[in-house]
C-alpha cells in the first residue's frame, strides 16, 4: 500500500501516531517509525533543552522519519525554535488561536527543508491550513480522544478533501484498525493519524492500569467535557476534551464554579492518579475507539497488522460487492 502520504513524508505505511503532549514518548515514536510509519513526539510543556533531549533519544532509537508536535495556542517562539532547531522530518501542528499566523510558521518550516502537517477540526480550519501552505492536512473527527471539535470523522474528513485539494489529508479520529484506513482510503483520505490505539501499547507511557481501561472500554463510556482545561487553567480554542467518564470525571462534571475554587487540589489529585496508576480518581483521555481495542500490543504490530487489514479488506471487498470486477492484486 503506497499513497501520496507515503512518498511525501518518507514512509512506507501511510499510518501516523498522533502527538500526544505527555502520553507519547521517544520508545513509542521509535516503534511507530520503525514499523514503517510515522512517530511522532508530542513536544508541547516541554523546554527547549528537554525538546532537544528527546529528539537525541529518539535518533538513538530510529534512523527513520519522525515528527515534532507542537499544540500552536501553547507554543512561544523558543518552543518553535527548538523544535525547528531539531530538524525533525515533520512538523505537526494543531489548535492555533485565530491570530496566529500559519503562513509563516509553515514558511520557516519549509526554509529548513521540512514538512508541514496541521490538524484541523472544521474544514474552514482546513482551507485556512491549505491557504497557509501546509503540506499535509489532518481532518480530525470528533469521535477521538484529546482534545476534539464536534464534526464526525466520516463527514469531516470527506468535506476537508473536497475542499483542500490537491493538498493530501489523513483521517483522525476513531480509527483504530484496518477496517478504518480502508475506509479512510475510500473517502479520500492519503492515510489515517491514530491516538488512542498508540495508547494501548507496550511502548505507550501510560500506566498499565490505564492501558487496561482502554482495553476494557466499550467506547460508549466516553464524553466531551471542559473538566481537565478548567482544571488545567487553559483555554482551548475551539475544543472539548474526549475522555473516558471515570468516577473522578463524574464527581465534578457541570460543577465549573466548584471545580475553579478547587482547581489546585484537583489538579495534585490528578497528577497522583496518574504516578498511582489509579485509573478511577483520574482522567483518561480517550477515543470512542477504546471500543475497538482489546489488548495492549507492540506498536510496530498494530502498525503492520492494520496495514494487512486493510490491504486485506480492500482486496477481498472489492471481489465482493462488485463481483464482475477482477481486483488488481
Ligand atoms: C492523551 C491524548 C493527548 C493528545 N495530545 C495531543 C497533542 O498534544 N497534540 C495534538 O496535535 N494532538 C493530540 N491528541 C490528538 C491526537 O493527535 C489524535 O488526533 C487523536 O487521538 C485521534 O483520535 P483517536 O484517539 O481516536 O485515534 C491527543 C490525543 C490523546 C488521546
Amino acid at each position: 500500500m503506497l499513497t501520496r502520504a507515503c512518498s511525501l513524508l518518507g514512509i512506507e505505511h501511510p499510518v501516523v501516531l498522533g502527538g500526544m503532549a505527555s502520553a507519547s514518548s521517544p520508545e513509542l515514536v521509535a516503534a511507530v517509525s520503525n514499523a514503517g510509519g510515522l512517530g511522532v513526539q508530542g513536544c508541547t510543556g516541554q523546554s527547549p533543552a528537554q525538546i532537544a533531549a528527546l529528539v537525541e533519544r529518539i535518533r538513538g532509537l530510529t534512523g527513520r522519519p519522525f515528527g515534532l508536535n507542537l499544540l500552536l495556542f501553547r507554543t512561544d517562539e523558543s518552543t518553535a525554535e527548538a523544535v525547528l532547531a531539531a530538524r525533525p522530518q515533520v512538523v505537526s501542528t494543531a489548535w492555533p488561536t485565530p491570530e496566529q499566523q500559519l503562513a509563516s510558521l509553515f514558511q520557516r518550516v519549509h526554509g529548513q527543508g521540512l514538512r508541514a502537517m496541521h490538524m484541523v477540526s472544521t474544514v474552514h480550519e482546513a482551507g485556512r491550513a491549505a491557504e497557509a501552505g501546509a503540506d499535509l492536512i489532518v481532518a480530525q473527527g470528533t469521535e477521538g480522544g484529546g482534545h476534539v471539535g464536534v464534526m464526525g470523522t466520516l463527514v469531516l474528513v470527506r468535506q476537508v478533501v473536497r475542499a483542500v485539494a490537491p493538498v493530501p489529508v489523513l483521517a483522525a479520529g476513531g480509527i483504530a484498525d484496518g477496517a478504518g484506513l480502508a475506509a479512510a482510503l475510500m473517502l479520500g483520505a492519503e492515510g489515517v493519524l491514530l491516538g488512542t490505539r498508540f495508547l494501548a501499547t507496550k511502548e505507550s507511557p501510560l500506566p498499565d492500569s490505564y492501558k487496561q481501561a482502554i482495553c476494557d472500554s466499550d467506547g460508549h463510556d466516553t464524553l466531551l467535557t471542559e473538566l481537565p482545561d478548567v482544571i488545567n487553567g487553559q483555554v482551548w480554542p475551539g475544543a472539548f476534551a474526549r475522555v473516558l467518564r471515570t468516577r473522578f470525571v463524574q464527581e465534578w462534571l457541570a460543577r465549573e464554579g466548584e471545580v475553579r475554587l478547587h482547581q489546585a487540589e484537583l489538579a495534585k489529585r490528578i497528577a497522583e492518579a496518574r504516578a498511582s496508576g489509579d485509573v478511577a480518581n483520574g482522567t483518561l483521555l480517550v477515543g470512542q475507539d477504546a471500543g475497538l481495542i482489546d489488548a495492549v500490543e507492540p506498536a510496530g504490530d498494530v502498525v503492520r497488522r492494520i496495514v494487512l487489514e486493510a490491504e486485506d479488506i480492500l482486496g477481498s471487498r472489492v471481489s465482493e460487492v462488485l463481483p464482475a470486477v477482477t481486483p488488481v492484486r
